[in-house]
C-alpha cells in the first residue's frame, strides 16, 4: 500500500458520537508476531490491524521464509518453519524501528542472526546500546557496524547462555529492551532475572504469549521479571491486548469535538493518566470494565496542568502530542515536558500554522490555550504527530488538508473511516 500520494480532507466540526472498536495494539503484536518466530507451529493471532507498521515486519518475516496470511477480520496466520536462518537482508527492515524485536527470537532459533540496523527515526536517535549489551551479557558475540547488528552464539541454537543463573539489570526501563531480553530467556538455559523492566501493558502481553506457548515466565508489569528457560514453545492462538494509544487518540478526539465516545477494549487501568487530565479538564469520563466513556458537556479549562511523560505507568509518550493539540484548545495555559524521545515535538509548527500557541523550550511545550483552531494544509511528520493534526482539524470549521498521512497509516487503521462513524467529515484522496 503506497499511501505517499494521498491527502486527509478534513471539512466540517461535528460533534462526535458513538463507539469505535478498539483493535489489537500495535505495540503488542509488532513483538509478539516477531516471538512467533520462536514457536513451533502455527501461530494464530485475533484482530491484527492492517497498518503500515505490521504489514512491514510481515514482510519481513515473508522474505526469510515464513509463511503469512492476514485475514479482513484482523486474524493474522504466522508459519515459521520455512525460516531457514536469522540472516535478514530485506531494506525494509532498515526503516522500521520494531525489525529490533527479531534479534532475540532469530538468535536463539538459529544461534545467529544479522539484521539491517533499525536507523534513526522521525522521533529521535533511537540507539540499539541496552539491546546489544542483553545479548552479550546472555553469552552471545555481538557485532555492530554502521549498517547491521549481527550476534552469534557460541553454544547450540536455542541453548546460547550456559545454566548458571544470569542476572541482567537494565540501564533504563526500555520498553524495547525488555521485551528482547524476555524472548531470548525464555528458551535459554537456566534462569534468567531481568531487573530494571519497563511496565507497560504491551510486555505483561508479550510474557502472557511466550506463557500460554509453554514458557516460564514470571513477573512481567513489574520491575523485575524471572526467566526459566524451556526446551520448546508451543503454536498458539491468541488475541493480544487493544491498543492503548488509539483508544487514547479518539477519546481526545471526543473531549476536542464534542459529543460522546465511547471506546471498547481497553481497561481504564491502562490510560490512568490520561484519563485524569481529562477529567482535569472538565470532561465527564466514565470507565466501566473495557468500556470507556467520555462526555464534554462544558467548555474545557486547563487549570495547573503540568505533565511530564514517562514510562508506564506515567504519561504515554505518544499520547504528548495529541494532549499538545488537545490543551491548545483549553483556555489556560499549560507545560508539558517530553522525556523520552528527542525530537518529538516537529509537529508543533503544523499546529501553529493552525493558530495554536505553543512556545518550545528544550523538551517541554508551553501551551496557551485559543478559543478556535483555523483549517489550513499542514504535514504530518511522524505518527503521532499526524494524529494530533486530525485532532486539531476535527474542531476547526472549513477544509484542512493533511499531507504525508503515510505517517498516521503506520499506526491507525483507515482513521478517516474510524472517526466518519462518529460523524465527522473525513476523506481520503489521492493528489
Ligand atoms: C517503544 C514503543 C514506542 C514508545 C516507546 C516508549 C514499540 C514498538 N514502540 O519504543 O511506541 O514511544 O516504547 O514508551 O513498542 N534507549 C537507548 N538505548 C537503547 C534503547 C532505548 O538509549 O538501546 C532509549 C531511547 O532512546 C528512549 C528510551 O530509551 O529515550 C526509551 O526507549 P524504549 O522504551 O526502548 O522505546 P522503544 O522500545 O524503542
Amino acid at each position: 500500500m503506497n499511501t505517499k500520494d494521498e491527502v486527509l480532507m478534513i471539512s466540517k466540526k461535528n460533534p462526535l458520537n458513538g463507539k469505535i472498536n478498539i483493535p489489537a495494539a500495535k505495540n503488542a503484536c509488532l513483538p509478539i508476531i516477531c516471538a512467533s518466530v520462536l514457536l513451533d507451529g502455527k501461530t494464530v493471532l485475533r484482530d491484527v490491524p492492517k497498518i503500515v507498521d505490521i504489514k512491514e515486519l510481515l514482510a519481513i518475516l515473508k522474505d526469510i521464509g515464513a509463511n503469512i496470511t492476514h485475514r479482513k477480520n484482523g486474524t493474522l496466520t504466522i508459519d515459521s518453519s520455512g525460516i531457514k536462518s536469522g540472516h535478514v537482508l530485506n531494506d525494509s527492515a532498515r526503516k522500521i524501528r520494531s525489525s529490533i524485536f527479531l534479534l532475540s527470537p532469530l538468535l536463539s532459533r538459529f544461534g545467529e542472526v544479522s539484521l539491517p540496523l533499525p536507523g534513526g527515526c522521525s522521533i529521535g536517535k533511537r540507539p540499539i546500546d541496552f539491546h546489544v549489551e542483553i545479548l552479550k551479557k546472555m553469552g552471545a558475540v555481538v557485532t555492530v557496524t554502521d549498517r547491521r547488528v549481527g550476534a552469534a552464539s557460541p553454544c547450540s541454537p536455542g541453548s546460547h547462555s550456559d545454566a548458571t543463573p544470569t542476572t541482567i539489570e537494565l540501564p533504563f526501563a526500555s520498553v524495547g529492551a525488555t521485551i528482547n531480553a524476555i524472548t531470548l530467556a525464555a528458551k535459554s538455559l537456566g534462569k534468567t532475572t531481568i531487573k530494571n523492566c519497563a511496565k507497560e501493558p504491551e510486555i505483561e502481553d508479550v510474557a502472557d504469549f511466550l506463557n500460554k506457548a509453554g514458557a516460564k515466565i514470571l513477573g512481567a508489569g513489574t520491575d523485575t521479571i524471572m526467566v526459566n528457560g524451556v526446551d520448546k514453545l508451543n503454536g498458539i492462538t491468541y488475541s493480544p491486548i487493544k491498543d492503548r494509544i488509539v483508544a487514547g487518540t479518539y477519546l481526545i478526539a471526543g473531549a476536542m469535538a464534542d459529543g460522546s465516545v465511547q471506546t471498547v477494549g481497553v481497561p481504564k487501568t491502562h490510560l490512568e493518566p490520561l484519563l485524569t487530565l481529562l477529567e482535569d479538564l472538565g470532561c465527564e469520563v466514565k470507565p466501566h470494565n473495557n468500556i470507556i466513556t467520555i462526555e464534554r458537556t462544558k467548555p474545557l479549562t486547563a487549570k495547573n496542568i503540568s505533565i511530564s511523560t514517562a514510562p508506564f505507568p506515567g504519561f504515554p509518550t505518544d499520547l504528548q502530542a495529541q494532549t499538545v493539540a488537545l490543551l491548545s484548545i483549553s483556555s489556560g495555559t499549560s507545560t508539558i515536558s517530553e522525556n523520552l524521545f528527542e525530537a518529538r515535538f516537529k509537529y508543533v509548527p503544523e499546529l501553529r500554522k493552525m493558530g495554536a500557541k505553543i512556545e518550545l523550550q528544550e523538551n517541554k511545550a508551553i501551551i496557551t490555550g485559543v478559543k478556535k483552531l483555523t483549517p489550513t494544509s499542514v504535514v504530518a511528520e511522524d505518527l503521532r504527530g499526524g494524529a494530533s493534526l486530525v485532532l486539531a482539524a476535527l474542531t476547526t470549521s472549513g477544509i484542512t488538508i493533511i499531507r504525508d498521512i503515510h505517517h498516521i497509516d503506520r499506526g491507525y487503521y483507515k482513521i478517516e473511516e474510524e472517526l466518519n462513524k462518529l460523524g465527522t467529515s473525513i476523506k481520503r484522496v489521492k493528489v
